[in-house]
């Protein structure tokens, strides 16, 4: 599987897309908010600089997309309101892999900044928005033009599913409690080796002195079969599993599948960095992230309108995992099975 030309969340607005179906991930850009936010405005006021260059790397397309420019251009305007500055111009890139849904941001994006200039009025300084196809595993921009890096969600992506699973994972997706030893290995090496390409490339495009906001999925316990990151796809292997069973698609072809994602624990994030030595860490934390709120559950309606009973929160789950996984699966098995497997 070349992970750089199928992966992409399913694109457009509709019922399945991952615009209408990214609440969970808007829900984690919230809590990392202000970190976020700290981060910006140490930046700004260590340097004061007349301009900003921002990446949003892991992009996608959806309400998302945006939101994290929107608090980063608004803590940055209110700071110069405080201290009587006139406002930075900003060079916002917005990065995801080539089949992602950039014509759907860029048709959004006069919207985005007519919104922005009617609330921040001619105080706001200009900013100029821009898509940046590519792998983040790759060089993206010029040498030490970068001020800010931010990435939500995103960097559990692998470059690639790690090599030499096919034989020793049979009829699993995904790291899980029968998988064997050598599996979360190669697993973890594919995750040391890419996050630790992904940091030496960023030292080169970042400034000397900028930052970076990471934000991945993750895990709490030390065991990377733990249920709290391996659960959901293995529910999706046994859906996959019942599907062979029932002749819709052959065993061999979930032999063959295996997901190109890691969910490492702080501690693993934490000795990448600390061996690859271009970054230095300010905060390193960990926060929980459920798929419904106690308020959906009693309000009975999430703020994508959807209804929340708990009944329904098992059909939610499936279309978030539908837009997340869908490009994946339709390219290993087809298209024909995505409706029933969902
Ligand atoms: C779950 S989405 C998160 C999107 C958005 N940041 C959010 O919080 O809603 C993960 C995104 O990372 C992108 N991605 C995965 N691997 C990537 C890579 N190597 N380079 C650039 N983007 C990548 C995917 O295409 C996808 O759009």
């Amino acid at each position: 599987m070349d992970v750089t030309k199928v992966l992409h969340m399913k694109g457009g607005i509709g019922h399945s897309s991952y615009h209408t179906n990214s609440l969970l991930q808007k829900r984690v850009i919230t809590i990392t908010k202000p970190i976020t936010e700290e981060a910006i405005l140490d930046l700004y006021s260590t340097r004061l600089p007349k301009k900003l260059a921002i990446a949003e790397l892991g992009c996608s397309s959806g309400p998302n997309t945006l939101f994290v420019v929107s608090v980063l251009i608004d803590a940055i305007n209110k700071k110069c309101r405080q201290l009587e500055r006139p406002c930075p111009e900003f060079q916002v890139f917005l990065n995801d892999l080539p089949e992602n849904d950039f014509n759907t941001i860029f048709r959004s994006l006069a919207h985005f900044c007519g919104k922005l200039k009617e609330e921040k009025g001619d105080d706001l300084g200009q900013c100029f928005i821009s898509g940046t196809p590519g792998s983040f595993y790759g060089r993206l921009f010029l040498r030490e033009s970068i001020h800010f890096v931010h990435s939500s969600y995103s960097l559990q992506w692998l470059s690639q599913v790690p090599q030499g699973l096919e034989s020793s994972n049979k009829g699993n997706i995904f790291i899980s409690k029968s998988s064997p030893p050598c599996v979360l290995k190669a697993y973890y090496e594919q995750f040391e080796s890419d996050f630790s390409e992904f940091l030496r490339l960023r030292s080169e495009e970042l400034i000397l002195g900028g930052r970076m906001v990471l934000t991945i999925l993750g895990r709490r316990s030390a065991d990377p079969s733990s249920r709290e990151c391996c659960y959901i796809w293995e529910l999706l292997a046994l859906a996959l599993g019942d599907m062979v069973s029932e002749g819709w698609i052959e065993e061999e072809k979930v032999d063959s599948f295996n997901l190109p994602l890691y969910s490492p624990s702080l501690e693993e994030v934490k000795s990448v960095i600390l061996k690859q030595e271009s970054f230095g860490i300010n905060r390193l934390e960990i926060s929980e992230v459920n798929w419904s709120t106690e308020e959906d559950l009693n309000s009975g309606m999430s703020e994508e309108g959807f209804s929340f009973d708990k009944q329904s929160i098992g059909h939610n789950v499936a279309k978030y995992m539908r837009a997340v996984s869908e490009s994946l699966i339709a390219s290993h098995f087809g298209d024909s099975i995505i409706e029933e497997l969902f």
